[in-house]
């Protein structure tokens, strides 16, 4: 499937999560002082929508129960949530923000 361009930088700016459809799962990409990281949008606790959830810093907050991830390395660092959300590459070329969902 290769990398997948889902966004543009110039409309996707620090502090906000997008959601998108790649390769028929939902994922959520975190710009995080314009770094951009992309996680499974689906709380490993139970399913929440992890893009309606607040970004602070590299931390998501599930807007379920309050578990928290890190967008980064997918690790849960904050309860009820005990399982790492899985994490995808992301690559930025110009104004193209790229996943790879492989
Ligand atoms: S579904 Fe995310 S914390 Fe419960």
């Amino acid at each position: 499937m290769g990398w997948i361009r889902i966004a543009q930088r110039s409309t996707t700016p620090p502090g906000t999560i997008t959601v998108h459809e790649v390769g028929g799962r939902r994922i959520a990409l975190c710009n995080v002082n314009g770094r951009f990281y992309a996680i499974d949008d689906v709380c490993t606790h139970d399913g929440g929508p992890l893009d309606q959830g607040v970004l602070e810093g590299n931390l998501v907050e599930c807007p379920r129960h309050g578990a928290k991830f890190d967008v980064e390395s997918g690790r849960a660092v904050v309860l009820p949530a005990v399982r790492p959300v899985r994490t995808y590459p992301v690559e930025v070329e110009g104004d193209d923000v790229k996943v790879s969902v492989e």
